[in-house]
């Protein structure tokens, strides 16, 4: 029986036992503790929202802001300055500048233009299963799941096919989540060419567009005018960003919690329409996006009765939000029949302005990499079903993902 104390630390420190069951810590903290104030290793004062009603307040409260770059230093200190220039975008804004942003980027990021990069994916999903090595043991993570969500990005922008290698490789180091300073080069690096690299593609849209995503946004204007080109570099990056590494985890522990409840899978084999229900059930159950929802008080806030200072900053736990019982029946267990699943009442996209943009994407994503890999390979299994899984060790949970993620496909 671990005491609150035991918790909070487990959370600030991302201890081994945090990252094999953080849904334990939570489920202690949102007893104990529902705001709690914690001290991480980046060593700002952060509250951390852990129940359901009070993290969809939060998630939509004007007074918690999500300009972070222009107003707090607690933030760069975290960080880091390097990517200020590629932060000029809406998850970094709040209104006005963000309901602006949302509109022009919304009017050319349509469910049209999402609907039809189905072919594309579908393509690009049987062509990764290609090289799948069968009846052996492999990484699912790197064969499959990494590369499929940073390829639909290149198709929906516009990336040349043989700028795709380096993009990934780019996206991945941006996307490394570490305090060294050698970590924090690495990334600084990689954003650097990444802003060069969006540059000089933008220019190339502008003078030859073509029909992705990028092209339209260079086009895209509401009374006030389009897009600045610093907003354009940053938007482009934002989707790398927000859709690479947030829909690579979200497949790793969708297909290994799947695998780990066979009578959910079968229930999925045998009822192909269930698998849109049991995306979403996967989002609440394990999602990929755990606390990193930073926000900071622009005034004194209460919830759940403590008092948030301003100047604060506040991270809504989304997955422990999605296992509270006050919201969910019987929330630890994997159910893709769950009634409310209908309904999306999970808060593994966010919620409220912010909401996520690219979740039409990502679901899609989500359901044909799924339908794919099972439809094809009904029988895998994991290399070692017995086996403990390995999470990937972070200084802080921002989001929650696999280490490595050994199967079999098709074994004899
Ligand atoms: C915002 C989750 C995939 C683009 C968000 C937020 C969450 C989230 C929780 C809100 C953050 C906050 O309120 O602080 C996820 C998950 C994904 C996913 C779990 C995959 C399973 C994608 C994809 C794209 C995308 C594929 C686009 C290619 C965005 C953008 C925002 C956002 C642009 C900012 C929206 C705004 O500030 O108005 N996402 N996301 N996401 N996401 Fe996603």
């Amino acid at each position: 029986m671990i005491t609150t104390q035991d918790a909070v630390t487990a959370a600030e420190r991302c201890t081994p036992e945090y990252r094999r069951n953080p849904h334990a810590v939570y489920a202690l903290l949102r007893e104990a503790a529902p705001v709690c104030p914690m001290k991480p290793p980046h060593g700002n004062e952060t509250y951390l929202i852990t129940r359901y009603e009070d993290a969809r307040a939060a998630l939509s409260d004007p007074r918690l802001s999500k300009d972070m770059y222009g107003a707090m230093d607690a933030y760069r200190s975290i960080f880091g300055d390097s990517s200020v220039a590629l932060d000029d975008n809406m998850l970094n804004s709040d209104p006005p500048k963000h309901t602006r942003l949302r509109k022009l980027v919304n009017s050319a990021f349509t469910p049209r233009r999402v609907e039809a990069l189905r072919p594309q994916i579908q393509d690009i999903v049987e062509s990764l299963l290609d090289e799948c090595p069968t009846r052996e043991p492999f990484d699912l993570l790197p064969a499959f799941a990494f590369p499929l969500p940073i390829i639909v990005i290149c198709e929906l922008l516009g990336v040349p096919a043989q700028e795709r290698s380096r993009m990934q490789h780019l996206s991945t180091t941006v996307a490394q989540t570490g305090f060294s300073e050698e970590s924090k080069r690495a990334q600084q690096k990689a954003e650097e060419d990444l802003h060069a690299y969006f540059t000089d593609l933008i220019a190339a849209k502008h003078s030859h567009p073509g029909d992705d995503l990028l092209s339209a946004l260079t086009a895209v204007q509401d009374n006030d005018g389009g897009l600045t080109e610093n907003e354009l570099v940053s938007t482009a990056f934002l989707l790398m960003f927000a859709g690479h590494k947030t829909t690579a985890y979200l497949i790793g522990n969708a297909v290994h919690h799947l695998l780990s409840h066979p009578a959910q899978l079968r229930a999925v084999q045998e009822n192909p329409e269930l698998v849109g229900p049991a995306v979403e059930e996967l989002v609440r159950y394990d999602g990929s996006v755990e606390t990193s929802t930073f926000r900071y008080a622009t005034e004194d806030v209460e919830y759940g009765g403590m008092r948030i200072p301003k100047g604060a900053l506040v991270q809504v736990a989304l997955s422990s939000a999605n296992r509270d019982p006050q919201k969910f029946d019987a929330p630890d267990e994997l159910d893709v029949m769950r009634p409310g699943n209908a309904q999306n009442a999970h808060l593994g996209f966010g919620h409220g302005s912010h909401y996520c943009l690219g979740a039409p994407l990502a679901r899609l994503e989500m359901q044909l990499a799924l339908t794919g890999l099972f439809g094809r390979f009904p029988r895998m299994t994991l290399a070692d079903p017995a086996g403990e899984a390995k999470w990937m060790e972070v200084p802080f949970p921002a989001f929650r993902g696999l280490a490595e993620l050994p199967v079999v496909l098709d074994p004899a």
